[in-house]
Order: structure tokens, then sequence, then C-alpha cells
């Protein structure tokens, strides 16, 4: 028997004492021993529910039972979950998360330090929900030169997007239904500004190319920019906007990864990956293209993948799991600035801005209040900024080509 401690009883925490009492006969069949909830740690009383003798304050109770073989950490964010997570790992512990910021951040000394204690850190959970992505990138591409890598990433922007170009409702509205659903963030400016977003092809790159990518270093735009005039004129030029996680790998080992809308072609599988749904592309030198596709937030979804973790670290329990990365360096990025693309661009201008370009499909010229917007030829960030200088531009996002 496996004894596992869950830490925090928030959406994603309930949800896994929910999934390992529901499916335990399969879930005993699929680790080959029975896992039995043990503790729970929550600062929080729970009277009502039927977990409530798992209830426990503090966590030293946890760290000093050496019955507890594994501890799930959905506490979230860097705090407290950080010093429980080394505190686990030191004490012998194997570690299961859902947490992509902890992992964003302190990935590499996480793994290094679990790698030192001979335990497993897990986080199936912390990118896609319910999608299974770190355990195909890890074990079943391992055979690949993974060379790009992106998707939609974020389950309340994407809700949001498609909320306002499927009805036309509002962005905050779409925002408030996603936060009754518990798909948001606590904070939700995490999700509508792309932070959750970047935390998640941090990971990705990491995990794919080997070396750690932070946050810190990939630059981010949410969808607060994004507007019912965009969704339109998207529309118009047979296109979808959708928030993306890019990661790009050279030949020469350098990696650039950013976060940002882009217009998708509505014929792209990625385009309709709709409401709450993920949809993840990775390019690799043997497999081609391969896309991943589910639940990429609510309770159930991510429970689902946290306990795929709690079999995986019981069944391996006494060798490691091969996740690891190295650190970063400066010399291994590149400026995502200089991806070409072609650009969608609304401006407060007339057809002096498309005469800067060669080959502009215009959407709408001197449109309702002087409005012009259209598509640029491929070309870089640096080139676009020097060809609209004294133009206002409203919105810049690039094309998905
Ligand atoms: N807030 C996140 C999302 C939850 O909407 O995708 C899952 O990571």
């Amino acid at each position: 028997m496996v004894n596992v401690a869950i830490l925090g009883f928030g959406v994603v925490g309930s949800g896994v004492a929910e999934v390992l009492s529901t499916n335990s006969e399969q879930i005993t069949r699929n680790a080959a021993q029975e896992i039995s909830l043990k503790y729970i740690l929550d600062v929080r009383d729970f009277p009502d529910s039927r977990f409530k003798d798992c209830l426990v304050k503090d966590f030293a109770v946890i760290e000093k039972d050496s019955s507890v073989q594994i501890v799930v950490e959905t506490i979230g964010g860097v705090g407290v979950a950080y010093d429980f997570t080394k505190r686990a790992i030191l004490a012998g512990k194997s570690v299961v998360t859902s947490n992509k910021e902890l992992v964003a951040k302190h990935g590499y000394e996480l793994l290094e330090l679990a790698r030192e204690r001979n335990v497993n850190y897990l986080f199936e959970a912390s990118v896609g929900g319910g999608i299974p992505i770190i355990r195909p990138i890890s074990q079943c591409l391992a055979a690949n030169e993974i060379s790009e890598l992106y998707g939609i990433l974020n389950g309340t922007t994407n809700y949001i997007l498609t909320q306002m170009i499927q009805n036309g409702v509002s962005f905050e509205s779409a925002l408030r239904e996603a936060q009754r659903k518990g798909y948001a963030e606590a904070n939700p400016s995490a999700d509508v500004d792309g932070t959750d977003a970047c935390r998640k092809i941090c990971i990705l790159a990491s995990l794919s190319f080997g070396r750690h990518v932070y946050p810190e270093s990939v630059p981010t735009e949410g969808i607060t920019g994004v507007t019912l005039a965009d969704v339109g004129f998207a529309e118009r030029a047979g296109c979808k906007i959708k928030l993306l996680g890019r990661a790009i790998r050279l030949d020469d080992g350098r990696v650039a990864c950013y976060v940002a809308p882009h217009l998708i072609n509505e014929a792209n599988l990625l385009a309709n990956v709709e409401g709450v749904f993920n949809g993840i592309v990775v390019r690799g030198n043997a497999i081609g293209e391969v896309m991943f596709y589910g639940a990429g937030a609510g309770k159930l979804p991510t429970a689902s993948a946290v306990v795929a973790d709690i079999i995986d670290a019981s069944k391996h329990s006494k060798t490691r799991k091969y996740l690891n990365w190295m650190d970063s360096s400066a010399e291994a990025q590149f400026d995502p600035a200089t991806i070409e693309n072609r650009w969608y661009i609304r401006a407060e201008a007339g057809s002096e801005a498309i005469k800067m370009f060669d080959a502009a499909e215009v959407l709408s010229c001197n449109g309702s209040g002087n409005e012009t917007a259209f598509i640029t030829e491929k070309m870089s960030k640096a080139v676009l900024d020097s060809k609209l200088k004294g133009f206002k531009v409203l919105s810049a996002f690039r094309v998905l080509d």
C-alpha cells in the first residue's frame, strides 16, 4: 500500500481526493497496489467534507510520517508550496504537482533535489490540465529532436475568446463565467495577461530543449488588447484569434519563447480548439507534427493528470523517472522579435499605412473611426515597427503561417 498526502484542498486538491476515491478500483489495478489517502493539509476547516478525517493543519505531521511516500502539492504559488515541496523531497518523499508557477520558476532546482534524493518530482498536470503532454514529450517522443512547440495553453483565455468570437459576449462577462466554472487562476490576471500560458510554455520548452527557460526571459502579451473589432477583421481574413505560447529551437540549438495573440486560419486544427479546451502542437524530426487536444483546465481533468502521476510515482518508488534538464544560459537563447511572420494590423490611419507594405491584404480601409485593418507580408517585429513608425497602431498580432 502507498500512502498519499494532499497539500491544499482547493479546486484541484479536492478533485484529486475525489478521483482517488471514485476510481479506487481502477487505480489499484493500474498501480498494482492500493493507493491510500492519509492526509489532506489545509488551513481551513471542512466539517461537511467526506474527507474531513484526513484533514491536518501542520505540514510537519506529514513530513515526519515515514509511511507517506507521495505528497501531492496543489497549493499553488511559490510561497509555502516551494517550502513544503523541498521539505517533502528532503524527507525522501516523491512530490506530484499541478503547480506550473513553481515548476516554471524552480523546476531545475527541484528536479536536481529530487535526483539527489532519488525520489520523483512529477508535474503532468502543470501543462494542459488533463491532456497528457509531459509524459508524451519525455517518453513517447524521446527519439525526436524537437524543433518547435506551440499551442493554446490557457483554458480561461480560450473560453473568453471563444465567447467573444461565437456569441459577441463581452470580455468581462466571459471571464466571470470562466471563474464560476473553476477554470481561472486565483488571480485571473495571470490568465488574461498571458502569465499562465508563459509558465506553461517555459515548462514545455525546458523539457523539450533540455535547458530551463525562466518566465522572465519570455516576452508575454495577453488578450486584454483583443477587441471585438479585431475578432471581426480576423473573421474577414478567414481566421480566428487565439492566444498561443510558442517555443522554437534553431539548428544551432538556440531557443526562443513568447506568448501572444495570433490569427490562425480557420482550416487549421488549432483554430477549432474552442472553449476551455487546449491544443498543443509538437514538431519533431522523426514524428513530423503531432497535436495534443483536451480539457485544459477544470477540477476533474486536472485531477486526472495528478492521479496518473501518483500511480507512476507509486510504481517507481525505488527508481527515478527520467525527467531532468540543465540550468538556463543566455547564449542558448535568441530574441523572438527576430522571428518572421505575417502581421495583422489595425491602425488609426488611412491607406498611407497600407502603402508602407509591398503586399498587404486589405481588410478595411478608412472604416469607422478612421480605422484601417490589413495583413502584411512576412517580416520581423523590428522591420514592422520601422514601417509603422509615426502611425497610431491599435492592434498588431502575428499570423500563424
Ligand atoms: N487557469 C488555468 C487555465 C488553469 O485557464 O488554463 C489550468 O492551468
